[in-house]
């Protein structure tokens, strides 16, 4: 049985998979943003281990995050699943003068993957928008650009199929991949959404805890259970250092190698 870390687990597909695991008798540590939502997340599935708490938009409290995490110990799996979607009206500025969706999705990850202790599996949730993101990785905290929500969002999940495949080739001994879960319809997703909500969750729950060959895999683009081919700039191996380069810029945290 595995110990499994989720972020954003109080809500969505975070919950979904948080429920799947305890189901398989796995132990799961939760996170939420504040203690109220914490105590929210824990009275609804009381089979976790703990909550970890924390806004992933603040970079101190997003280091404190990993402090807490460390401090339980080493997991065998840590599932970056949370995350702010793509109809931000304008750029919400955070404490640290970066867009949200940015902090959230991209810098929380990096964040989080450098300081927490090296588990034997990575997964991140990225979507099948993150074709549409843009490469230059130019002004990545949209100071230059003006704002467009869906365009932003597109980005950090590019982002984070960069930031998977380059932790799979940085680190050999660990699993590091990066899921599409489907349009589905969470609090993100909406009523309006399309795909099969039932398989949203699914998919990181295997790579995270599976001995199926299938999931014991690196550097990989997944989709309901299944390899699919991401956009592939996200295979440029100088793409995927200057993308780290960034991070370690804005955050100042180094990845180890
Ligand atoms: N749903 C879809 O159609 C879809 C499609 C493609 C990819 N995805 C990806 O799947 C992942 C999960 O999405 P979802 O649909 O489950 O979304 P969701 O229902 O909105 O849940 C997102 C989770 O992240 C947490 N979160 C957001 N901002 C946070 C912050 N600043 N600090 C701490 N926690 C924060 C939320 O906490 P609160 O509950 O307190 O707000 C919630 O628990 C995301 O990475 C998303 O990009 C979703």
């Amino acid at each position: 049985m595995a110990r499994v870390f989720i972020t954003g687990s109080a809500d969505g597909l975070g919950k979904m998979a948080a429920q799947l695991l305890v189901e398989q008798g796995h132990t799961v540590v939760l996170h939420a943003r504040n203690d109220a939502r914490g105590h929210e997340a824990l009275n609804s599935l009381p089979g976790a281990e703990s909550v970890v708490i924390g806004d992933l938009s603040i970079i101190r409290q997003t280091r404190e995050v990993a402090d807490q995490v460390n401090a339980l110990g080493v997991f065998d799996a840590v599932i970056h699943n949370a995350g702010v979607g793509y109809r931000e009206p304008k750029r919400v500025g955070t404490e640290d003068g970066l867009p949200q969706v940015f902090a959230v999705n991209t810098l929380a990850p990096y964040i989080l993957t450098a300081l927490i202790r090296r588990p034997k599996r990575l997964v991140y949730l990225s979507s099948g928008l993150h074709q549409q993101g843009d490469t230059s990785l130019k002004d990545l905290t949209w100071e230059k650009r003006r704002w467009q929500g869906q365009q932003a969002y597109s980005d950090t999940k590019l982002q984070d199929v960069l930031l998977a495949f380059a932790v799979a080739r940085w680190w050999p001994d660990v699993f590091s991949n990066a899921v599409e879960p489907g349009w589905v319809a969470t609090k993100m997703g909406s009523a309006a959404a399309t795909d099969d909500l039932d398989q949203g969750h699914r998919t990181q729950v295997w790579l995270a805890v599976s001995d199926d060959p299938a999931a014991n895999v690196t550097g990989e683009y997944f989709y309901h259970m299944r390899g699919r081919t991401p956009k592939p700039a996200t295979r440029e191996v100088e793409l995927q250092d200057k993308f780290l380069d960034a991070c370690r810029k804005i955050s100042g945290i180094e990845l180890p190698q």
